[in-house]
């Protein structure tokens, strides 16, 4: 799929833990373009998984994503999103700075998603998390049109994320 971005984009991805969110930020966008609820994490509470910290990460992220947009640098925030109040807030950002909320959608079949949670190291949650984050996405992906986005691309498994290509439109 071919996903045409205007540059005064707020984009969302949208993807349970292990769907490759990360990486296909770091694949798609120029580094300070991603603002990630880990790196923020870690910036607030010394480390990305302590996960009572996400209240002063999310805080400072939205900040820093405002303060971007304030200057029309195309932002892109690298977190699970599967939650109606998280993008709620990603919307109304995008309109508090007239700029368009976008969300890229990686929906990764369950078991791509439990068999990469299993090898890695980096995250100390059971893949019952895992599951619960592709549930979550599963009742949220058909309103997200509803919710305020303008453009939705909706990738829909692992290849469908590996084969997407960004393009950047003025
Ligand atoms: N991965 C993979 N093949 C892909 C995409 C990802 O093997 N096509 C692996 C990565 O190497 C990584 C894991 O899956 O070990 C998760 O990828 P990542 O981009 O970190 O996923 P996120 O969605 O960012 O996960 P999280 O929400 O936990 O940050
Ligand atoms: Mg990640």
């Amino acid at each position: 799929m071919n996903i045409p971005l205007p540059e005064l984009s707020l984009v969302a991805l949208i993807g349970a833990s292990s769907s490759g969110k990360s990486r296909f930020a770091a694949r798609h966008f120029r580094a300070p373009e991603v603002l990630s609820s880990d790196a923020f994490r870690a910036l607030v509470a010394n480390d990305e998984n302590v996960l009572d910290a996400n209240e002063d990460a999310f805080d400072s992220l939205y900040f820093v994503a405002g303060k971007r947009l304030a200057r029309g640098l195309l932002t892109v925030v690298d977190a699970t999103n599967v939650q109606p109040s998280a993008r709620k807030r990603i919307v109304e950002l995008a309109r508090a700075h007239d700029v368009l909320p976008v969300a890229v959608v990686l929906d990764v079949e369950e078991d791509v998603l439990v068999a990469r949670h299993e090898v890695r190291g980096d995250r100390p949650f059971g893949a019952g998390v895992v599951r619960g984050h592709a549930h979550d996405l599963r009742r949220s992906v058909r309103n997200l049109e509803k919710e305020g986005f303008r453009h939705v691309f909706h990738l829909r498994g692992a290849a469908a994320v590996e084969a997407a290509v960004v393009e950047r439109v003025p």
